[in-house]
C-alpha cells in the first residue's frame, strides 16, 4: 500500500508509537526496507536522502520502480525525500511520485524557514504529498569530521510551536541530543526529552527523532513515550551491509558478486526489524 506519511503519523500520534524511517539508495536497499516492514507487518517510510537522489539515483528512472514495490506490499509504505534543501530538485522528487517530502530550510532564520516551508506545503497539497519540516539543527559524524550536537542547535519549543501554527506541516523533525551518522565507540547521547514533551503538549503534532542509529535503545522508547512518531536510522542499515560485505569477502574471496549484492541487502534486514520493534510499530500495518 502506497501512502504518504501524512495517515500514517497520524495513526501513530492517536496510538502512541512510532514510525520508523530507514534510509535507502537503490532498488535494492529500498526492498531491504519494505521486506523488514513485512516480516514485522508495520508500516515503514523509504527515507531517500536527498544527496543520495542527486548523486546515486536517476529519479524520473528509479522513483516509479520503488513507488510500484510499494503498491504492491502489504503494509503502508511512503517514500519520503529526506533533508530536501534544493527546493527545484524537490519540486521534481513530487512530480516524479514522492508521497512525502522533508523540507529542509532549517539552515534559515526561523522566518525564512518558515516562509520557505509554507510555500512547500501549499506546493505539496497539489500532489496529496505530506511535509515534514525542521527546526533547530543537528550535527553529524562523517568523513568530514565529527560535529556533536549542543545546546546551541537544540529546537527552540517556542519558535517550532509558532513554525508548526504558522506552516501547517505534517511532522517536524526535533533537536533534542541526536547526531547524524555513527557515534564514537561507547558513546551515548543524551536526550532533553522536556523539548519534545512541550511542543506536543502544545500542538499534539507528529515529531520525528533524526540521527537514530546508536542513539541507544532506552533513548528511543523514552523519545516515543516523548510524543516521537517517526524515527529515522540510516547508518545501522548501511554499517549491517558494509560488515557482511566485509566478513564475506574475507572469508570467500572469490564470492560470486550477483549474489554478494544480493545478500548484503538482506543481512542489514535484522537491523530494521530490530528498530521496528523498540519503536512500538511491530504489528501496526492495519
Ligand atoms: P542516522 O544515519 O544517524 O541513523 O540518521 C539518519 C537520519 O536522521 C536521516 O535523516
Amino acid at each position: 500500500m502506497y501512502q504518504s506519511m501524512k495517515g500514517m503519523l497520524a495513526k501513530a500520534n492517536a496510538e502512541g508509537y512510532a514510525v520508523m524511517a530507514i534510509n535507502a539508495f537503490n532498488l535494492e536497499t529500498a526492498r531491504g526496507v519494505i521486506k523488514a516492514a513485512e516480516e514485522m507487518d508495520a508500516p515503514i517510510i523509504i527515507d531517500l536522502l536527498q544527496d543520495h537522489v542527486m548523486s546515486f539515483f536517476d529519479c524520473d528512472i528509479l522513483t516509479k520502480p520503488i513507488v510500484k514495490m510499494a503498491e504492491q506490499s502489504p503494509v503502508p509504505v511512503a517514500i519520503n525525500l529526506d533533508h530536501g534543501h534544493d527546493i527545484a530538485h524537490l519540486k521534481r522528487c513530487l512530480h516524479e511520485g514522492f508521497s512525502s517530502v522533508m523540507c529542509d530550510a532549517s539552515a534559515y532564520d526561523a522566518e525564512e524557514n518558515a516562509r520557505i516551508t509554507r510555500s512547500v506545503v501549499e506546493l505539496a497539497q497539489i500532489y496529496d504529498a505530506s511535509v515534514e519540516a525542521e527546526v533547530g539543527n543537528m550535527g553529524r559524524i562523517d568523513d568530514a569530521g565529527v560535529v556533536l550536537t549542543d545546546d546551541q542547535m537544540y529546537t527552540d519549543p517556542d519558535v517550532a510551536i509558532d513554525f508548526i501554527q504558522k506552516t501547517g506541516i505534517d511532522a517536524l523533525a526535533v533537536s533534542y541530543g541526536s547526531t547524524h551518522g555513527d557515534y564514537p565507540e561507547g558513546y551515548v547521547p543524551t536526550f532533553h526529552f522536556d523539548i519534545v514533551e512541550k511542543i506536543k503538549a502544545a500542538t499534539g503534532a507528529a515529531l520525528v527523532l533524526h540521527g537514530g542509529s546508536g542513539a541507544g535503545d532506552d533513548n528511543m522508547r523514552r523519545s516515543v513515550e516523548a510524543g516521537i512518531n517517526k524515527i529515522n536510522v540510516g547508518t545501522d542499515y548501511m554499517i549491517a551491509q558494509r560488515e557482511f560485505v566485509a566478513h564475506a569477502l574475507a572469508e570467500n574471496p572469490d564470492y560470486d558478486f550477483p549474489t554478494l549484492m544480493q545478500d548484503s541487502w538482506t543481512a542489514g534486514i535484522d537491523t530494521i526489524k530490530h528498530y521496528i520493534e523498540i519503536s512500538g510499530s511491530a504489528g501496526k500495518a492495519r
